[in-house]
């Protein structure tokens, strides 16, 4: 197929299809841009079909009949366009194209001509054009104007652009500034202890999908549920003691919950006795980190949460260490030590620590004069439940992470 700027047929079904579409509706249809390899371009053009993961799933399967798409190349930086929303985005429409690694895809078609312009990804971040959220009208309409004629400019308002979503997280730092995003409140910034909301829209977005179970056992404000109910996920959230009637009162040492029924856990759980969340008595809260105790008492809860996770699926536990007078003690090693008799490790996670309370000049000052660290950091171990494996406890073995 020859593309580059070159003028193909006119496909005058497709050009009706979306004249159709605007007339009905009386608004310009909504954009898409889907991002291909120089691998996997070809399949695109010769099946006339874009796809992506399920990471980005949820954005095809709202893409409608006669919405506008374009195709960008990351490693050509070529961007193509405009196509035409042949069918509405839906799960497996093609299962065998790309070896079933892409499922969330869309027919596509010619709005007539087909323009492509070299530096794609310069020109979309100027504009704040990101290529994977949904183009509203009249901002598809201009990049496809723009396509035509790149002598042009494409002028965008960027707060046309919908930027409310944290982004996807790629390296093995993640840094946000706030916790909470978007435009709903995701748990309470008033709890102690609350976790970032884009940590678990990223844990949620990256190992479930849409309707699928998450379990929160020590919820606190309920960021999960609210991240989860945004993001079309069911979530189930216990906690010792409840903050609101949607957190179910429940000792995470035993979950009502059936062998293998949730798709992911999400857990944020005490890191010790440094923060007073309430003084229920099963509250692993109120035991120090430096004693075997705590440690104890949590395996409890990794061996449930073994239990009720399916085989396959993952579990992020957020954990941060301990420096309280004078004393360090690493709570991450100890805790990821235990998940590791049980699961295997999919990755760990540096999460930059910003809203916590002591971030003030007078702690950093502090640290200065005492000459000791603020902790900057917590991990977050994300462990995986094995397909085949009884829940019985593994021996970690240290040799398959050593260099030699
Ligand atoms: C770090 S907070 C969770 C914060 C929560 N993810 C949020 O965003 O608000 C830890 C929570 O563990 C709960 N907890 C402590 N011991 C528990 C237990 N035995 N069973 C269930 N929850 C427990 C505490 O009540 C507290 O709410």
């Amino acid at each position: 197929m020859k593309l580059l700027s070159t003028p193909i047929s006119l496909n005058l079904l497709a050009q009706l299809t979306l004249l159709i579409k605007m007339k009905n509706v009386g608004q310009a249809p909504d954009g898409h841009i889907f991002a291909c390899t120089s691998k996997s371009e070809r399949e695109c053009f010769d099946r006339m079909l874009f796809a992506t993961n399920h990471v980005y799933g949820e954005n095809v399967l709202k893409i409608k009949k006669g919405d506008l798409l374009f195709l960008l190349n990351l490693d050509t930086d070529t961007l193509y366009g405009t196509f035409l929303a042949r069918s509405d985005g839906a799960k497996d429409i093609v299962p065998e194209a790309w070896k079933g690694r892409y499922p969330y895809q869309v027919k596509v078609s010619h709005d007539g001509k087909l323009y492509s312009i070299i530096g794609a990804k310069k020109v979309l971040s100027s504009t704040g054009i990101s290529w994977h959220g949904m183009l509203k009208g009249e901002i598809a309409q201009s990049l496809s104007q723009y396509l035509k004629n790149p002598n042009g400019s494409l002028k965008i308002a960027k707060k046309n652009v919908d930027d409310n979503n944290p982004r996807l997280e790629t390296t093995t730092l993640w840094d946000y500034p706030r916790q909470n995003y978007g435009k709903t409140q995701k748990g309470s910034n008033k709890y102690a202890g609350v976790t970032p909301a884009f940590v678990i829209y990223n844990m949620i977005k990256r190992y479930t999908e849409q309707g699928d179970l998450v379990l929160d056992p020590m919820a606190g404000s309920g960021t999960t549920i609210d991240v989860c109910k945004e993001e079309g996920r069911r979530c189930i959230a216990y906690d010792i003691s409840p903050t609101r009637s949607d957190i179910i009162q429940n000792d995470a040492r035993k979950i009502p919950l059936a062998d293998a029924s949730a798709e992911m856990i999400f857990i944020d759980s005490p890191y010790g006795d440094n923060i007073t969340y309430n003084d229920h008595p099963d509250n692993i809260g109120l035991i120090s980190a430096e004693t075997d105790q705590f440690y104890k008492e949590l395996e409890k809860v990794m061996i449930e949460c073994y239990r009720v996770l399916k085989p396959g699926k993952v579990l992020g536990w957020l954990i941060g260490d301990q420096w309280v007078k004078k004393k360090f003690t690493p709570v991450g090693f100890r805790v990821y030590e235990c998940l590791c008799k049980y699961f295997d490790t999919v990755d760990i996670v540096c999460i930059a620590r910003r809203s916590q309370t002591s971030n003030t000049p007078i702690w950093h000052s502090r640290a200065l004069r005492f000459n000791f660290y603020l902790r900057g950091f917590k991990y977050l171990f994300i462990m995986r439940k094995r397909v085949d494996e009884l829940p019985a406890k593994r021996k970690i073995s240290w040799r398959q992470y050593s260099r030699t």
